[in-house]
């Protein structure tokens, strides 16, 4: 049934160009030539852009009020066969565009041919691939969205363990864990947020702006990009047909999304080590090695960070793909496509693995953590920040603190285990409040400045959290 729809189809009309052509194009060009292959994808926005732009060529009185409605139904009749799997067009048709349109006209006949009045692929292309891109910005939203309700969920949970706070991979100072898993949510806040903001650019109508240069017949740009929800309409027919900033910025946004999954998906590798030991990967999200018995293996975060560079080399081969454009349309710009869509998947695939991951994929050893953050020397500052309050310059309190990690680390000790009367060798304003003051909780609880890791800042950071969540 599916074939035979399509044959018909082919035999039906024998070629898709004009009069101009004397034969038919070579198989292996045809072939490539046609983005049947992915553009199919694109098919409910293209029936759905068709619709609007045939009411309006009734509304403008350019087609008749029946016409208009009778290409309206068919398209809708071809929604339900593409729904259905009726409808599979092959590399005959070239493109979505053209299979929806010899479709049609073997639907309702004749007036099918008038469907493309006052419009160009050009401008129909770019219509769909923003109300596409529409779309899908709204669901990726909606899962960084969950992505920042596990993390918020976690952090809540955490907001007392420790966790070892690193610069340069070099323990510096200890953290709440929830300080560190809210970083996260504030990198996935602006990336919601940015894609709202490139909503609003991805939300303008290129329809009406024909093949470059606007149209002879009298049609309402306004009313199609109405009907179709845009939120507004592109100034100049050139630019309509031939810009493609709003994929590129998409892909922008993208990218940062993988920079930001990717960064996380690095620390859960180093975690799940046993070098560092923070977490325990569940069965559920970690596989196991084909030869060596004992391993679980990070698979997902590994393949998040590896899907990254996926996604970077689609905004890298799109900002290349349009440096060189003359204006306007180039059959380039058909190459917009497919990166549009996999770096999509890519992302949408990405975002719900780390959401699984968090939820449901990976324990932290919270009894592991507290041990590190209690054997190391992250407490240094605090020391000289302890001389510093007594009055003491702090770069000489910082100095005098250097040497006495230099000395207790040869001499296998840590700053807790150094005895009152060490310290007080060492500066007369210690005193015995000086083990309270360095205590890991207390180093973390002290860090109590706005946006610091301190207990009370990270309530109010988990409230403001669950505030933006609503
Ligand atoms: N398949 C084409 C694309 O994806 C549609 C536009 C073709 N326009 C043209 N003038 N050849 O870009």
């Amino acid at each position: 049934m599916n074939q035979d729809l399509s044959q018909a189809s082919a035999a039906s009309q024998p070629s898709t160009w004009s009069q101009r052509f004397e034969s038919a194009l070579h198989p292996a060009i045809a072939q490539f030539n046609a983005s049947i292959g992915f553009d199919i994808q694109l098919i409910e926005y293209d029936l759905t852009g068709s619709q609007a732009h045939a009411q309006m060529l009734a509304h403008t009185g350019i087609i008749a009020a029946a016409e208009g409605e009778q290409l309206v139904n068919g398209l809708e009749q071809i929604r339900q066969e593409y729904r259905q799997g009726l409808f599979v067009p092959g590399v005959e048709a070239e493109d979505v565009h053209f299979a929806v349109e010899r479709r049609l006209t073997e639907i309702v006949g004749d007036v099918g041919k008038k469907l493309h009045t006052a419009r160009s692929r050009n401008d129909q292309v770019g219509t769909d691939t923003r109300l596409y891109l529409r779309d899908q910005i709204q669901h990726i939203r909606q899962r960084v969205r969950s992505f920042q309700a596990i993390l918020l969920t976690l952090a809540e949970q955490h907001v007392e363990t420790l966790i070892p706070g690193y610069t340069h991979l070099q323990r510096a100072q200890p953290l709440s864990l929830a300080h560190h898993l809210l970083a996260y949510f504030e990198m996935s806040q602006r990336d919601w947020e940015r894609l709202g903001e490139i909503y609003q650019r991805v939300n303008i109508s290129p329809l009406g702006s024909g093949a470059l240069a606007g149209t002879t017949f009298p049609i309402d740009r306004h009313y199609t990009a109405k009907l179709l929800h845009f939120g507004g309409v592109y100034a100049n027919s050139l630019d309509g047909v031939s810009d493609r900033d709003f994929a590129i910025e998409f892909l922008c946004a993208a990218s940062l999304i993988m920079v930001h999954l990717s960064r996380l998906a690095e620390e859960v590798i180093l975690w799940a080590s046993e070098e560092f030991g923070f977490v325990t990967l569940k069965d559920s999200c970690s596989t196991g090695s084909s030869i060596m018995p004992q391993k679980k293996n990070p698979d997902v975060p590994e393949l998040v960070r590896g899907k990254t560079g996926r996604v970077f080399g689609h905004l890298q081969g799109l900002l290349v793909l349009m440096k060189g454009l003359p204006l306007a349309y180039n059959k380039d710009l058909q190459e917009d496509k497919e990166a549009l869509f996999d770096a999509v998947v890519t992302v949408q695939g990405c975002l719900e693995a780390m959401t699984i991951l968090l939820q449901e994929g990976l324990e932290f050893r919270v009894a592991r953590l507290q041990a590190a953050v209690n054997e190391d020397f992250s407490n240094a500052t605090d020391v000289a920040d302890y001389l510093a309050g007594k009055g003491v310059p702090f770069r000489e309190a910082y100095n005098l603190v250097g040497k006495v990690v230099k000395t207790s680390l040869a001499q296998g000790k840590l700053l807790k285990d150094l005895t009152l009367d060490e310290w007080k060798t060492l500066h007369p304003a210690f005193e015995s409040d000086i083990y309270a003051a360095i205590a890991p909780a207390q180093v973390v609880s002290a860090r109590n400045s706005y946006g610091g890791t301190g207990f009370t800042q990270v309530r109010q950071a988990l409230q403001n959290a669950k505030a933006t969540l609503g």
